[in-house]
């Protein structure tokens, strides 16, 4: 065989291993945890998802998939009619039981860890590379990441040059209801030190609020995150359900912030650098024209 021919062969047969391989990769996704489903969209694998969950809401095409219902309240049925290869989620999606039985309708699932850090989520974006055969676009997106990462960091170092990091509690409610304090170990609290705040909560995981562990820790700055209103309807019912509320120094000098719920579900999502800078300007408030 010439030369030129023997190349040619070599392209073909490599050629065809690759589209072997892609095809074997899962083509039916169905992904609960909306930090995952944004990155599982960023690396260009939305068409692939057949249905999400309740968190998945952004990008805002997600939410006209097929739902699944809550992450933490899955049906076996319910995913199971939507004939997936793939079902994708953290250590929060559940209950137990409903992936066993998935497992054993010889669906694939992956499951990712929700650990709030650098490490995890670079082991995270590169796994869901390679399961979309979207390696290079990850390694791009999270360099990308760590870029924009750098500049939230240099922002809040300039930011407390002069200033001490106010001390913070975030409660996560449901319509201003038995809102939880994010402590230790949380995507809330990393989220806190990221943009230059002090959480005042020392416990770990997400606690019930307490009107004991209000009045000890006087928060200079209140952020909630309420998964069924959204802007002053979610403030108002806050406030009107946790009166103790009022007499924090945080609302007393209107330090209030809302934050968005699905960025704390699913691992540390893609538009997570993009919110510590708005979280860091309202920690920071004279500072943040400059
Ligand atoms: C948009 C985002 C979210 C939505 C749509 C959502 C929705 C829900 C729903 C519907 C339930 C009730 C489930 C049931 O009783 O079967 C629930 C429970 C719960 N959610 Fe979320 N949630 C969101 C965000 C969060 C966040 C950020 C946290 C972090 C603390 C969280 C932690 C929990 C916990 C601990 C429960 C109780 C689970 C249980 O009782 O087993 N959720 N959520």
């Amino acid at each position: 065989m010439r030369l030129n021919t023997r190349v040619a062969v070599l392209c073909v047969g490599m050629f065809a291993s690759h589209q072997a391989a892609a095809a074997e990769l899962p083509q039916r996704w169905v992904s609960a945890g909306g930090g995952l489903s944004e990155w599982v969209s960023a690396l260009g694998g939305e068409s692939k998802l057949v249905g999400v969950d309740t968190t998945s809401q952004h990008p805002e095409s997600l939410k006209a998939l097929p739902s699944i219902g809550y992450q933490r309240s899955l049906s076996s049925e319910g995913i199971l009619s939507l004939r997936p290869d793939i079902l994708i989620g953290t250590e929060e999606m559940g209950p137990p039981p409903v992936l066993a039985q998935v497992k054993s309708a010889k669906v694939q699932v992956e499951l990712f860890s929700a650990q709030p850090d650098l490490p995890t989520l670079e082991k995270n974006v590169t796994h869901l590379g390679q399961l979309l055969g979207a390696q290079a676009q990850a390694a791009e997106l999270l360099q990308s990441y760590q870029q924009q990462l750098g500049a939230v960091k240099a922002r809040v170092s300039a930011l407390q040059a002069n200033h001490q990091p106010p001390g913070v509690l975030v409660l996560i409610g449901h319509a201003g209801g038995k809102p939880l304090i994010a402590g230790k170990d949380t995507a809330a609290d990393w989220m806190l030190q990221q943009a230059g705040g002090h959480n005042l909560a020392t416990h770990t995981g997400y606690k019930p609020f307490s009107v004991e562990s209000l009045a000890g820790l006087d928060p200079q700055v209140l952020v909630f995150a309420d998964r069924a209103l959204t802007g002053d309807a979610a403030k108002t019912a806050l406030f009107k359900e946790n009166p103790i509320l009022d007499s924090s120094r945080a609302a007393k000098t209107g330090r209030v912030l809302e934050l968005d719920p699905t960025l704390l579900v699913g691992g540390l999502g893609p538009r997570l650098p993009a919110a510590l800078k708005t979280l860091a300007d309202g920690f920071y408030p004279a500072q943040s024209g400059q």
